[in-house]
C-alpha cells in the first residue's frame, strides 16, 4: 500500500468493505473504551451502525455502565480487529449524542424482539434471575403486540464517536508491519504520519 488516501474515512471504508466480504461474522463489531471521570477504564464490543465525517455511530442504553461513563467523560476510543484481513484500526476522539430523530429512525428499523428487548433490559444493572427477564418480556409482548408501534425508550440512544485520531495497522508477511496514523489539525485537515510498528 504505497499511496494512501488523504482522508482516512476512505481507507476505513475500503477496509470495512473487505471485512464485510471476508469476516466470518460481525465485521462491524468494535471494541469501545470509555473511562470514568476519575480515570477507571472499561471496554466492551458494540456494533458500528454508520460512519461519516461527523463520527462513528453506535446505539446503546444511556443508563448502562458505558452510558454513565460517557455522561461524565466524553473521551472514548474504538478498536476494530479483522482477523481474516490481519488488520486493525484504532480511533480516538470524543462522544456526542446522535439526534433524537436519528435514534428514532434507527429504533423503528429494529426487529420486533430487539425493540421489546430494549424495553425489558435494564442494561448493566443486576438481574435476580433469567426467569424474571423472560416474564418481563412476556408482559411487554402483551403491552406491545407484534405489528403495533413499539416506542423507543428514552434511554435507548445513538452515540457518535467523533474521531480526532485514526490509526491503521496492517500485517506484512515476512517483514515488519505497517502503521499509519491520521490526526486532525485545528483546521479540520487530516495529517498522516508513519509510526514504528
Ligand atoms: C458482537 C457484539 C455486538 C454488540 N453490540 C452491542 C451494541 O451495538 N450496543 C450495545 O449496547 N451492546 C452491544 N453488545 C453488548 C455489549 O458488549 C455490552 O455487554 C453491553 O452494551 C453492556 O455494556 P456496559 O455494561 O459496559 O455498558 C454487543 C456485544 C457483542 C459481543
Amino acid at each position: 500500500m504505497d499511496r494512501l488516501p488523504e482522508n482516512p474515512l476512505i481507507l476505513f471504508n475500503n477496509w470495512m468493505e473487505q471485512a464485510k466480504e471476508q469476516e466470518l461474522n460481525d465485521p462491524e463489531a468494535m471494541a469501545l473504551a470509555t473511562c470514568t471521570k476519575s480515570g477507571h477504564p472499561s471496554v466492551r464490543i458494540v456494533l458500528l451502525k454508520s460512519f461519516d465525517e461527523k463520527g462513528f455511530k453506535f446505539h446503546s442504553n444511556a443508563e448502562s455502565q458505558k452510558g454513565q461513563e460517557i455522561a461524565e467523560n466524553v473521551l472514548a476510543a474504538l478498536c476494530f480487529h479483522w482477523k481474516s484481513l490481519r488488520k486493525q484500526v484504532r480511533i480516538e476522539g470524543h462522544i456526542e449524542m446522535a439526534s433524537q430523530k436519528e435514534a428514532d429512525e434507527y429504533f423503528v428499523g429494529r426487529p420486533y424482539m430487539r425493540k421489546i428487548g430494549a424495553h425489558a433490559s435494564a442494561q448493566s444493572r443486576p438481574l435476580d434471575s433469567r426467569e424474571f427477564l423472560e416474564q418481563k418480556l412476556e408482559e411487554l409482548k402483551k403491552l406491545y403486540p407484534e405489528g403495533s408501534d413499539v416506542p423507543r425508550p428514552d434511554y435507548w440512544v445513538g452515540y457518535l464517536v467523533v474521531p480526532e485520531k485514526i490509526e491503521f495497522w496492517w500485517d506484512n508477511p515476512d517483514r515488519l508491519h505497517d502503521r499509519i496514523v491520521y490526526t486532525k489539525d485545528n483546521q479540520a485537515n487530516w495529517n498522516q504520519q508513519r509510526l514504528y510498528p
